[in-house]
């Protein structure tokens, strides 16, 4: 009988080194990418932003994220059944993780419908989206009617997608999709930010990048740069635990996050030369906020010679990097109730398509009533927010997925103890962990500090974090 991946005694696994690191870097690189950070490193003072941004990752995100893989690989198990089997107490870190994940992955499918729906009108109908790119964008999310494109159809497609690719399995599935898409992402990315680069006019943006200002340097630039990192390297979900579950014992953990957070931040970096530039060159007003990538960059497209080819190339790059994220969130959700639940694969991917599906629908339709239809909700203590969709990314992005990180963090550094997470990376001396010292204050101290801070920074005196 052969057996589903994720199921039964033999546990799937990554067949090689390289499958692994792509499906890990196609989990990271996502629309946090290219959708948010050069928004981000624009309104935080471009390279000061981008200075502040490699410390943090090269320091507490590989971090964090060796936090997470020593927990999968050593366990082989889903997000809770690991922290079960390390110290049943602490089961709900891992279930923290899959909860955080279960509504992200509503508002990523609507987003990755949304990105189908634009390349499909950078095709066909191009002329339409520059004429009024943001009557577009709203006529999308239902402006004139309900919006069966933007909200059901679109967003089928891209859940179906990923449907797919989770039934088949591990290896089948998810390795070999990212071998195909992540090379292909790159060569997009790389054709666009030429492009970008060398139309007249670039090298004001250019300098905007490679100039720091620290005068510019501020708390909330730290904060930001904090809340990208855990977002972007995908932490704080457990997802890393699920991919490190499926390593073989034999694989160089310390070799495997560095090249992981290596590329993230290269795509991070990219994507910033590729957008700013082009921003500055075409004199476009880059408000920087989540319409960017629908409204504000078609002016850009519109201005360029074969504008809708690479505008159709630059939201294939975004789906295909929504695409590979997404189905790392729905993986660790897959395999926790498959394990946990004993459902078969299947059943736990329709389950869980279905559920949050409706999520992601509510996700729409909130945008269309709060930002067209001008009802808006508001609710206690003072805080203001513009419809289910922006309380959703609030509660996700800014507070679960931070305290998810804090709390991997503090299970391995306090907990489980940095000394077994050690064991786990050296395997008896197979592999030598020669910051193992520097890594175990880190994850019990400084990690844990600084998320600390992005949470209470972004609450308290309600800095911002978006
Ligand atoms: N890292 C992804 C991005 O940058 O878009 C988003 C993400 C994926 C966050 C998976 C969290 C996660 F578990």
């Amino acid at each position: 009988m052969s057996h589903t991946p994720g199921e039964g005694k033999h546990r799937a696994q990554w067949a090689s080194s390289l499958g692994f690191i792509l499906a890990a870097a196609g989990s990271a690189v996502g629309l946090g990418n290219i959708w948010k950070f050069p928004g981000k490193a624009y309104n935080g003072g471009g390279a000061t932003f981008i200075i502040i941004y490699i410390i943090i990752v090269a320091l507490i995100g590989t971090t964090a994220m060796m936090a997470e893989f020593v927990i999968g690989r050593h366990t082989q198990k889903n997000a809770v059944g690991a922290l079960r089997q390390l110290n049943k107490k602490f089961s709900w870190v891992g279930g923290l993780g899959i909860f955080t994940g279960f509504l992200i992955f509503g508002y990523y499918s609507q987003v990755g419908g949304w990105v189908i729906y634009y390349i499909a009108s950078y095709i066909i109908c191009p002329s339409k989206i520059f004429a009024d790119s943001q009557a577009f964008f709203y006529e999308m999310l239902g402006a004139n009617g309900f919006p069966w494109l933007g909200a059901i159809v679109c967003p089928l497609i891209f859940m179906g997608l990923v449907i797919f690719v989770i039934i088949k399995g591990v290896e089948a599935g998810i390795e070999k999709i990212n071998k195909v898409l992540m090379p292909a992402l790159f060569l997009l990315l790389i054709v666009l930010t030429v492009r970008s680069v060398t139309l007249p006019g670039a090298s004001d943006g250019l300098k905007y990048l490679l100039t720091p200002d620290f005068s510019k340097l501020d708390f909330d630039t730290v904060l930001m740069a904090l809340g990208q990192a855990f977002f972007s390297l995908s932490l704080g979900m457990g997802i890393m635990v699920t991919y490190g579950s499926y390593l073989k014992k034999e694989e160089n953990l310390v070799k495997n996050v560095g090249l992981v957070c290596t590329l993230d931040t290269v795509v991070a970096l990219l994507a910033g030369f590729m957008i700013i530039p082009a921003v500055f060159a075409t004199g476009v007003e880059p408000g920087m906020g989540g319409g960017f990538a629908f409204i504000s960059l078609a002016g850009v497209f519109e201005k360029m010679t074969a504008g809708p080819v690479f505008g159709c190339m630059f939201y294939l790059l975004l789906f295909f990097a929504a695409l590979t994220s997404a189905i790392s969130i729905m993986e660790g959700t897959v395999a926790y109730v498959t394990e946990e639940k004993k459902v078969s694969r299947k059943k736990a991917t329709a389950l869980i398509g279905v559920s949050t599906f409706i999520i992601g629908i509510l996700y729409t339709l909130s945008q269309l009533y709060a930002s067209i239809k001008g009802i808006w909700f508001d609710f206690a203590n003072g805080v203001t927010f513009p419809g289910f969709g922006d309380f959703l990314e609030f509660l996700t992005d800014r507070l679960l997925t931070p305290l998810g990180s804090l709390t991997f963090c503090i299970f391995v550094g306090w907990i489980w103890t940095t000394k077994k997470g050690i064991a786990e990376v050296e395997r008896d001396g197979i592999y030598s962990f020669k910051l193992k010292n520097v890594w175990a204050v880190l994850v019990k101290y400084i990690a844990p500090l600084a998320i600390l801070a992005i949470l209470i920074g972004g609450m308290v005196f309600g800095l911002a974090l978006s």
